[in-house]
C-alpha cells in the first residue's frame, strides 16, 4: 500500500509531520552493529504506515565518526559503513514511491579534521589560501603558547587547538571538528556546489546543523568572553555574540533559498538555531529558510501555563513572518521527553546521568502518561512537527551506559563530568528477540536495556494500548486533517489554565489536555484519541490529552 504526499504543493512543509532518523541507530542491515541506509530502506514501509509526510536523516557522509557523522571529511559521498551513493539513491527513490519526502542533513560550520581541505590547510602553513578555508590564528603570550582567546568549546575544553608550527585553530565542538571560514568566499561556493549535489539527486530539503553559528565576527583583538563553561545547547547571555545567531548568517541563508526556489517544487530548509527568545523568526522570513526547530518548546518544563505561553509566543513569532511554527520535543541531541517528564523539575540532568538515572529517580510511568499527552497537543497545534526515532516506542532515555560504552565526545571532552547524548541515540528495538532486537544480525553498537523487548516496534505493533498505535491513530487522523489544517492555520484557545488548556482548530477538532490532578469534563462530540483511559464517567484524568471532533 503506498500513501501519496499530502500536501503536494509548494507548502507541503507548513504542515508537514517529519520524522527524525538518527541514521546509525535506526536499523543495521549488514550486522556492522550500526544503522545504514539500507536499514532505512527496509523500514520504510513501516514508517509511510506511521503516517508521516518526510523522514530528515542525520549526517551518512564519510566521516570518521568522531561525532555520530557531524564531521564530515567529504560531503559529497555517503561513509562505508552506512552504504554508498547509489545506497542512497535507492532509499531516495523508495521514500517517493511511498509518498514520503526526504531531507538530509547539512553541517556548514565545521568540517572532520580529515577533510582533504583541513589536511591541506595543515600541509600549505600559515598564511596560505589553504589556510583561509579555516580560522588559524597566532597564539598569545611571547611565544604564541597561549590560545588566541579564552573560549570554551561545546563538547568542553578549549576552543582552540595549535598544531605542529604553532598556530592555533578555531573549533567550537570538538578538535576534529575545525570551524570554516565563511567570510572566505571560496567557502560559500563550495557549499552552495554542495548544495546543488544533493538537489539535483532529488532530496526535498536541508536540516543544518549549527545554523546559527555559521557566521563570526573574527576582528582582532579577539574578545575574551569569560564564559565559565558553556551547556551543550549554546545558549549565550552575551548579546552580540562573536560566535553565534550574527545578523550576518542570514545572508548565507539567503543565497541558499535562492537555490532551494529554482528547483521544483521547491525544497526546504530548516535551521538548527539555538537562539535567544524572540530571534529564531528571523531564520524564517520569506526570503530565508522554511524552518526553524523551535527549542522553546521542547525544553518547556511540564505545567499549563509554560505550555500556554510557549504555544502563544511561537505562534505569533511564526505569524510575524509568514512562516508556520515547527514543534518539537527529542532530538538526538537531547534528553528523552518522556525521561524529562519524568523527573523532578529543575533537575540537572547532567548530574542525574551521572549518577546512572539513580539520583533521583524518574517516574517513568508519568513521563509515558505526559509523553503520550504532548504527542497529541503538538499534532493539533498549528504548524509542522517532528517526531524523533524511538518515541513512537515511547523509548526512554537510557542513563545508566557504563563509560566504556559512550562515544559521544562530550565524555571525554568535560574530563567526565558529562556523559553527554548517547542516552537518546540507544538503537531501536524493532523484534521482541534476537541480538540486538532485531535492530541487525548483530549486537548493537550501544548497549540496548533488556526491557526493550517489550518495547520493540513488533510487539507494539499489535497491542492497541501501545505508544506506537497511540501514534499511528493519532497521525491517521491528523493526515485526514492535513487539507483543513492547511487552509487554516490558525487555533482558538478556549481554556488557558489554571490546570486545563484547550483550544480548537477550524474543523471542528478540540484538544483538551488537563495538568491535573483532578479529573475534567470534555466538550460535546465524538472523542476520537485519548492519550489515556478516560475515567468511568468519561472525564479526562490528569497528565492527559483528548482530542474531540465537535462538528
Ligand atoms: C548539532 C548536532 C549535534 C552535533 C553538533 C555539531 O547541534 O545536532 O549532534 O554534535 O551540531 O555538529
Amino acid at each position: 500500500m503506498t500513501i501519496a504526499p499530502t500536501t503536494a504543493d509548494a507548502r507541503w512543509w507548513r504542515e508537514a509531520i517529519i520524522y527524525e532518523i538518527y541514521v546509525r541507530s535506526f536499523a543495521d542491515s549488514d550486522g556492522n552493529t550500526v544503522g545504514d541506509l539500507n536499514g532505512i530502506t527496509s523500514r520504510l514501509p513501516q514508517l509511510a504506515g506511521l503516517g508521516i509526510d518526510a523522514v530528515w536523516l542525520t549526517p551518512f557522509y564519510r566521516s570518521p565518526m568522531v561525532d555520530g557523522g557531524y564531521d564530515v571529511a567529504d560531503y559529497r559521498d555517503v561513509d562505508p559503513t552506512l552504504g554508498s551513493l547509489r545506497d542512497f539513491d535507492l532509499l531516495l527513490a523508495r521514500a517517493h514511491e511511498l509518498g514520503l519526502r526526504v531531507i538530509v542533513d547539512l553541517v556548514p560550520n565545521h568540517t572532520s579534521s580529515e577533510h582533504a581541505w583541513f589536511k591541506a590547510a595543515l600541509a600549505a602553513g600559515p598564511g596560505s589560501p589553504e589556510r583561509m578555508r579555516y580560522i588559524f590564528r597566532d597564539g598569545r603570550g611571547s611565544d604564541g603558547s597561549e590560545p588566541p582567546s579564552d573560549w570554551i568549546a561545546n563538547f568542553g575544553g578549549p576552543a582552540w587547538t595549535q598544531v605542529a608550527d604553532g598556530q592555533w585553530y578555531l573549533h567550537m565542538f570538538a578538535p576534529e571538528q575545525p570551524d570554516l571560514n565563511w567570510s572566505n568566499p571560496v567557502v560559500a561556493e563550495s557549499f552552495e556546489a554542495i548544495l546543488r549535489f544533493w538537489l539535483d539527486r532529488g532530496v526535498d530539503g536541508f536540516r543544518i546543523d549549527v545554523a546559527h553559528g555559521v557566521a563570526k565576527d573574527l576582528k582582532e583583538p579577539l574578545p575574551n568572553l569569560g564564559i565559565r563553561s558553556v551547556d551543550r545547547q549554546l545558549r549565550y547571555e552575551v548579546v552580540d555574540h562573536p560566535l553565534w545567531d550574527r545578523d550576518e548568517v542570514h545572508d548565507i541563508f539567503r543565497s541558499w533559498r535562492r537555490i532551494l526556489d529554482e528547483y521544483s517544487p521547491p525544497r526546504i530548509g530548516v535551521a538548527e538555531a539555538w537562539v535567544m527568545p524572540g530571534r529564531r523568526a528571523r531564520y524564517v522570513r520569506p526570503d530565508e529558510l522554511h524552518q526553524a526547530f523551535n527549542f522553546d518548546f521542547l525544553q518547556t518544563a511540564w505545567g499549563c501555563s509554560n505550555f500556554v505561553d510557549v504555544i502563544t509566543g511561537s505562534l505569533a513569532e511564526a505569524e510575524g513572518v509568514g512562516a508556520t511554527a515547527t514543534w518539537v520535543l527529542s532530538n538526538h541531541d537531547v534528553l528523552r521527553h518522556l525521561s524529562r517528564y519524568a523527573l523532578p523539575p529543575a533537575t540537572d540532568t547532567v548530574a542525574w546521568l551521572l549518577s546512572d538515572g539513580t539520583q533521583p529517580l524518574a517516574d517513568l510511568a508519568l513521563g509515558s502518561k505526559r509523553a503520550r499527552a504532548a504527542l497529541l497537543l503538538m499534532l493539533a497545534l498549528p504548524g509542522s512537527a517532528y517526531v524523533y526515532q524511538g518515541e513512537e516506542l515511547g523509548l526512554p532515555e537510557v542513563a545508566d551506559i557504563a563509560p566504556q560504552y559512550l562515544q559521544d565526545p562530550t565524555w571525554e571532552r568535560s574530563g567526565h563530568h558529562d556523559k553527554g547524548r548517547d542516552g537518546c541515540r540507544v538503537p531501536l528495538p524493532w523484534e521482541p528477540e534476537g541480538p540486538s532486537f532485531g535492530f541487525g544480525s548483530a549486537a548493537a553498537w550501544l548497549p540496548q536495556p533488556t526491557d526493550w523487548a517489550t518495547r520493540a516496534w513488533a510487539a507494539q505493533e499489535v497491542d492497541s494500548t501501545s505508544t506506537l498505535e497511540l501514534y499511528r491513530t493519532a497521525l491517521r487522523w491528523r493526515r485526514t486533517f492535513a487539507a483543513d489544517f492547511a487552509a487554516d492555520e490558525s487555533l482558538t484557545w478556549i481554556e488557558r489554565g489554571p490546570a486545563v488548556l484547550s483550544f480548537s482548530r477550524s474543523n471542528g477538532l478540540v484538544c483538551v489536555m488537563n495538568f491535573g490532578p483532578a479529573a475534567v469534563t470534555l466538550p460535546d462530540g465524538k472523542v476520537i484519541v485519548t492519550s489515556g483511559e478516560l475515567d468511568g464517567g468519561g472525564l479526562l484524568p490528569g497528565d492527559a490529552a483528548a482530542w474531540i471532533l465537535t462538528k
